[in-house]
């Protein structure tokens, strides 16, 4: 074979493999399950970094698992971002995402490994964030209201049509709520005092933390939400203030997963990847995203809720995460409380 010839073979192979990386620089589809202001920065800054392009949607924590459910044989998404850690164990239990063991795993703190670890590595944790809620402090003046510092607090009658909180169907935060109230009370005193609750409560939102936003606006006096969410209203002027039960309260450990058979599979481990770096989650606080990062050297915003100063129950994320007492305990809140909420 002549020299010429086989410089002109090895440019061939070369441009067949700038186009095929070119290819593999193309797309990613992500679904977001924390806030959208989180979700486009990332976005942003991902695309910043990398020749790939997201596509992005924002769903609530436990619409996310009924979509990556629901498309199993044909994936449409490629990562799961953020969200409560239930849905994405049961996700994980029922072999709906894949298993990665990424390289950043040994930077992050105990909490968030155990996730990946319990789950065989088919999702991990990103962030932590605490139950509680937010109130409306010019509301509660007005109307002559105590401060609401327990979970009994919310059960008085002065505050009925004053609350809010999710339905835990499609909200992680709202399944959080749920589980932790089982947790501290067992599973029928959650359901008496779920009952009692409803009395108070004008609307169960599709997302987790719509409830404080109203309750930032005026349209309600409480929302039941992560303390974060609270925080991240305050911090925009709103005059909102966060409380941690004094009963004791459950906690999120916020996850991200790769769906199984993604179709941007390696685009998908670099985001991966990428969202574990403690420059990415440094960055969450610019968003007014106040949860406790997942790499120990990222930095906690000094806004992010003390975990030291919350009575946290030990949350069982083995026996919560798990399909069964999910399915279960969501058929009971239908059953039970969706059937009379108003
Ligand atoms: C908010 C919180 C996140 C949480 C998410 C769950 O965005 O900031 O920490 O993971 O809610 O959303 P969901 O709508 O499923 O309750």
């Amino acid at each position: 074979m002549s020299m010429k010839r086989i410089s002109l073979m090895l440019l061939a192979t070369a441009a067949a493999f700038s186009v095929s990386s070119a290819k593999a620089a193309g797309d990613l589809n992500v679904i977001c399950s924390a806030d959208v202001v989180i979700c486009e920065q990332l976005q942003g800054d991902f695309e910043a970094a990398h020749d790939i392009k997201v596509n992005m949607v924002r769903l609530s924590s436990g619409e996310s698992y009924a979509k990556i459910r629901a498309e199993s044989r044909n994936p449409k998404t490629d990562i799961w971002w953020g969200g409560t850690g239930d849905p994405h164990l049961q996700a994980a239990s029922e072999g709906l995402t894949e298993e990665y063991k990424s390289a950043k795993i040994d930077e992050l703190h105990d909490w968030a490994k155990m996730q990946a670890e319990s789950s065989g590595y088919r999702t991990v944790g990103i962030y932590a964030g605490a139950l509680g809620w937010g109130y409306n402090t010019d509301i509660f003046k007005e109307k002559g209201l105590a401060e609401p510092l327990c979970w009994a607090d919310l059960l008085k009658p002065e505050l009925k049509g004053e609350i809010q909180v999710a339905n835990p169907n499609s909200s992680g935060t709202a399944y959080t709520a749920l589980a932790s109230l089982v947790q501290i009370m067992g599973e029928d005193k959650a359901f008496a005092y779920l009952k009692d609750l409803n009395s108070n409560v004008s609307q169960y939102t599709k997302s987790g933390s719509a409830p404080v936003k109203a309750a930032a606006r005026g349209e309600t006096g409480l929302g039941i939400v992560f303390m974060h969410d609270a925080i991240s209203q305050a911090a925009s002027g709103f005059p909102v203030k966060p409380i941690a039960p004094c009963e004791g309260t459950g906690y999120e450990i916020g996850s991200m997963s790769i769906v199984k058979g993604a179709r941007n599979m390696d685009n998908a481990k670099v985001w991966y990847d990428w969202a574990l770096t403690p420059e990415v989650q440094s960055r969450m606080k610019d968003a007014k995203s106040f949860q406790l990062p997942s790499n120990k050297a990222a930095a906690v915003p000094p806004e992010a809720p003390k975990f030291e100063d919350i009575k946290l129950i030990d949350y069982d994320f083995a026996t919560y995460g798990n399909p069964d007492t999910r399915k279960g305990l969501l058929e009971r809140w239908d059953r039970e409380i969706g059937a009379i909420a108003n």
